[in-house]
């Protein structure tokens, strides 16, 4: 279902205008940007409702994105300085997400493209992810290294353009965020959990034990299933024993374990492709244990870090539209018949004609 004839566009001019729309989960996001310059960023989250349940209820998040979405794009656009006429592109997560999240932003991009004429680009949420050190830095060219780690993925992947990578390694099971938030849980600290443990294991000592990571040469896998069970085996020994036991060292505790394997695992992928620059990207980047090892880690081995502000690592609209212009920049644009899928393959692109 095709609406424009964007055959002839200039796919290389200099800084393209788009608009990034988010909405994949418990986050209404929109943003501006031209070229790799960030104009406007706006989120409207329903995480302090979604912390009443201690998780994300589906339902209430797309409800929510219902009634925040056309005010987060129009503050965006506001804010950006430009007028709908100069925006180039239409970008938005596709997948993977919450199938009625997503269906939102999707609806309402179909709909904004449409009626302005422009092209609308669908977006792998992931592939956003990593985008968003285009903003950081953006004189950055493959080939890289980058750590994803969100509450959904955790792999090692290496860029040989912006549009191609390989997967080195990844979880064999649990996402590291999805670690997090499982500890959190069991520890009694809110939705979202990650933030939280950060802060808890700022007061704790890593002296529990915990179980070994997936470790050794050329294995760029992880296993995050074993090391949530272990804390949680802990917490439920120690309280059925009656004993006591101090929260924020399960929590610095199990923070080190989860977060050492990744910084250990990313730099020894860097070394191995022999690449001189590591990036991050996902919601565990987030976190200040990991950005204070990384950094120190790739210092060591004289390797470039980007290291998005923590915003541009959860999730964020501006990573979209990141990913919107790798995708701008090769034509890739969908037709009205897009629609939203809940899982999709780690590096999938929509291009003309359907998902690849
Ligand atoms: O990338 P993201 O915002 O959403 C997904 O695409 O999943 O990642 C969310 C995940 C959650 O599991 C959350 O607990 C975790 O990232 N997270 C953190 C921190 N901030 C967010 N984990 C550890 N430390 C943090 N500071
Ligand atoms: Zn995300």
């Amino acid at each position: 279902m095709g609406y424009g004839n964007f055959d002839n566009l200039n796919l290389q001019k200099e800084a393209p205008i788009i608009l990034g729309i988010e909405s994949s989960c418990d986050e209404t996001a929109a943003a501006v940007i031209c070229g790799r310059k960030i104009l406007s960023d706006e989120i409207a989250s329903s995480a302090s409702t979604q912390a009443l349940f201690g998780g994300v209820v589906p339902e209430i998040a797309s409800r929510a994105h219902t009634e925040a979405v056309a005010a987060v794009v129009e503050r965006a656009v506001k804010n950006a300085g430009i007028s709908f006429a100069e925006i180039d592109a239409v970008a938005v997560t596709y997948g993977a997400g919450l199938l009625g999240a997503l269906l939102v932003g999707v609806s309402f991009a179909k709909a904004f493209a449409y009626a302005l004429n422009k092209p609308l680009i669908a977006v792998n949420h992931i592939r956003g992810h990593i985008a968003a050190a285009y903003l950081d830095e953006p004189s950055l060219k493959p080939p890289f290294v980058t750590l994803l780690a969100s509450g959904g993925h955790t792999a090692i992947l290496h860029a040989s353009s912006e549009a191609d990578f390989r997967i080195l390694g990844a979880t064999l099971d649990d996402a590291a965020g999805e670690a997090f938030d499982k500890v959190a849980r069991v520890l009694g600290l809110k939705y979202p959990g990650g933030p939280n443990i950060q802060r808890l294991a700022k007061e704790g000592k890593t002296v529990i034990p915990m179980p070994k990571m997936l470790k050794g040469g050329g294995e760029y896998n992880f296993s995050y299933s074993g090391l949530k069970t272990a804390v949680i085996n802990y917490c439920h020994t120690m309280e059925q024993k009656g004993l006591a036991y101090n929260k924020a060292d399960v929590a610095a505790s199990f923070q080190c374990a989860a977060i050492d394997v990744l910084v250990e695992k990313t730099v020894a992928a860097a070394k191995e492709t022999k690449v001189n620059t590591v990036t991050v990207g996902g919601g565990v980047a987030a976190n200040d244990y990991l950005r204070e090892s990384l950094s120190a880690a790739c210092a060591a081995e004289g390797l470039k870090l980007v290291l998005p502000e923590k915003r541009y690592c959860t999730d964020n609209a501006a990573m979209i539209a990141s990913e919107g212009l790798v995708q701008y920049r090769l034509g890739n644009f969908a037709d009205l018949s897009l629609n939203a899928k809940a899982s999709i393959p780690l590096s999938a692109t929509w291009k003309t004609g359907g998902e690849k």
